[in-house]
């Protein structure tokens, strides 16, 4: 029995060395953490629980019967992260490049499940040579048993995916599917088909960080939500990141009270919109002033940075925050941008994150680019997103609210629960100048017109007049508004309609 017990001890202590020293070292020496140090730098110190240590692959193919390592390059368990349960993976590059067999996915999916059953996220450590050649079908099999439950998990818990190697081939689709994936800068890669297939598809010369790179899928694709720079930043930003979220749809995020007080009114916000309409300004200097210690984890910031979306918490609860952004194209609504702000309403409404759209926006972009690559069908997505969100949601107009982006923007039409516009509030079906132009074209001088329009629309008293705003507001309040209807909204709900599911637009 003693002899088990050593063989039992000598077996753990071998799966802590994964791959092993040599390419262990070869791992740091990339800058990158092994498998098993993430996990530890994840969770809080000793919450620690793994599953399946022992595993290993049962391929006999190719001599691999006689090549195995304990664990089958990848690391799985549960631990706590705050005092939260989390379930996590982490793939362990050193064994067999970290590439997945058919037992290596059967311990993904176990922990998938696990969290499925109690209600827990999923946070994924992704590095990766992709399919492990050796198993071949078997392999595919494993992925898409990982797709499947993706998709089962897709609003039931939060799926997070960090891509901290490569991620390529069948392996970006899980990643794809959960709700947010981040990168570390210059050690990780996401693409469907490397550099050498690319080359002999397309003839196109193009190196890994180029074609998938942190900064090709954080500024150009979309694919990633954010980039951090290193292995220990990354994971602290996740556990950061990971406590707004609730644990699953059937919870409220946890709160997180701040010494900011609720009733904090900032003066500086009456003089933040300029004078000028046509003039710039930044939404996030509004975004910061009226949140917790101004602490926003803002999502894909380098990504259509004309609308700005993020977490952050208001008298310690968690709420989204979506920004038309006048310093980036005037803060227009364009296929980018509805795309970015419509998935992130999506997740927020199906965790039961209550929604603060801050609107300040001129209209739809216009153009045949716009047009000829479907700004109708993608603008929909934003409409259909809010219209369909059942938390809490509440809408300040800082200042243009124009044409159909003015709907769009969690009116009151889309059952917007409350609406505020700030004095400085124009809402209106275009601006001035245009709409001057168009119903008075026969008119050789305009100016006058033009005074009239902007009399009439150029404020949010006719929006009030109509009850289509709650209340117009000082900027200097507007903190302490949201966090009293935030009060007044926590115990809102709204009848369920039967569907099987919706067809939202994709
Ligand atoms: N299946 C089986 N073994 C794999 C593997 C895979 N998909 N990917 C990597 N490995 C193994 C390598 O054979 C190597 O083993 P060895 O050290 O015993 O020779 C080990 O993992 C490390 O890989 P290596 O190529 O030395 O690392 P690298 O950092 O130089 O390159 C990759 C990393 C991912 C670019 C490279 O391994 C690669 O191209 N892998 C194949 C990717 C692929 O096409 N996958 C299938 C598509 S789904």
């Amino acid at each position: 029995e003693e002899e088990t017990l050593a063989r039992i001890e000598k077996l753990r202590a071998q799966a802590q060395l994964g791959g092993g020293h040599t390419r262990i070292e070869t791992q740091h020496k990339k800058g990158k953490l092994t498998a098993r140090e993430r996990v530890e730098l994840l969770l809080d110190s000793d919450s620690f629980n793994e599953y399946d240590t022992f595993v290993e692959h049962q391929c006999t193919d190719f001599g691999m019967d006689k090549n195995k390592v304990i664990g089958d390059g990848v690391v799985t368990g549960h631990g706590t992260i705050n005092g939260r349960r989390v379930f996590v993976f982490s793939q362990d590059f050193t064994a067999f490049g970290g590439s997945l067999s058919k037992m290596h996915a059967r311990k993904i999916c176990k922990i998938m499940d696990k969290a499925m059953l109690v209600g827990a996220p999923v946070i994924g450590l992704n590095d990766s040579g992709g399919a492990r050649i050796q198993e071949g079908v078997d392999s595919l099999a494993g992925y898409a048993e990982i797709f499947q439950r993706n998709v089962l998990s897709s609003g039931v818990v939060p799926q997070i995916s960090l891509i901290m190697g490569p991620c390529a081939g069948g392996a970006v689709y899980s990643p794809a599917l959960t709700d947010f994936t981040f990168m570390v800068r210059d050690t990780s890669y996401l693409f469907v088909t490397g550099p050498d297939v690319v080359k002999a598809v397309t003839n196109e010369d193009v190196t890994q960080e180029e074609l998938g790179g942190a900064n090709a899928h954080t500024v150009k694709s979309g694919v990633a939500h954010a980039a951090f720079e290193n292995d220990i930043e990354a994971i602290q930003r996740i556990r950061d990141f990971t406590d707004f979220l609730p644990l699953s749809n059937r919870e409220q995020a946890p709160r997180r009270y701040s010494d900011d007080s609720t009733d904090r009114e900032d003066q500086s916000l009456n003089h933040i919109i300029p004078v000028d309409s046509t003039k710039a300004y930044d939404m996030r200097e509004i975004i910061s002033r009226l949140i917790d210690d101004g602490h926003f984890f803002e999502i894909m910031p380098d990504y259509a940075k004309n609308i700005v979306i993020g977490f952050a918490r208001m008298a310690g609860k968690t709420v989204s925050i979506v920004g038309n952004q006048p310093l980036v194209s005037s803060g227009v609504l364009d296929i980018n941008s509805s795309v970015k702000a419509a998935r992130f309403v999506r997740f927020c409404d199906a965790f039961n994150i209550p929604i603060i759209t801050l609107v300040d926006v001129p209209g739809f972009l216009p153009g045949t680019a716009q047009e000829h690559n479907g700004i109708i069908r993608h603008g929909a997505k934003l409409l259909y997103a809010y219209a369909e969100a059942t938390v809490p949601k509440i809408t300040i107009i800082t200042r243009k609210a124009y044409g159909g982006a003015y709907d769009v923007m969690s009116s009151k039409h889309l059952r917007g629960d409350m609406n505020y516009s700030w004095p400085t509030g124009e809402i209106a079906v275009m601006g001035a100048k245009g709409a001057v132009e168009i119903i008075f074209r026969h008119v050789q001088d305009r100016t006058q017109s033009e005074h009239e329009y902007i009399d009439k629309f150029a404020n949010p008293i006719p929006a009030a007049q109509r009850g289509f705003i709650d209340d117009i507001i000082l900027p200097c309040v507007t903190r302490k508004r949201i966090i009293e209807d935030l009060a007044v909204l926590a115990r809102k709900k709204l009848p369920e309609i039967y569907k099987k599911h919706d067809n939202c637009p994709l």
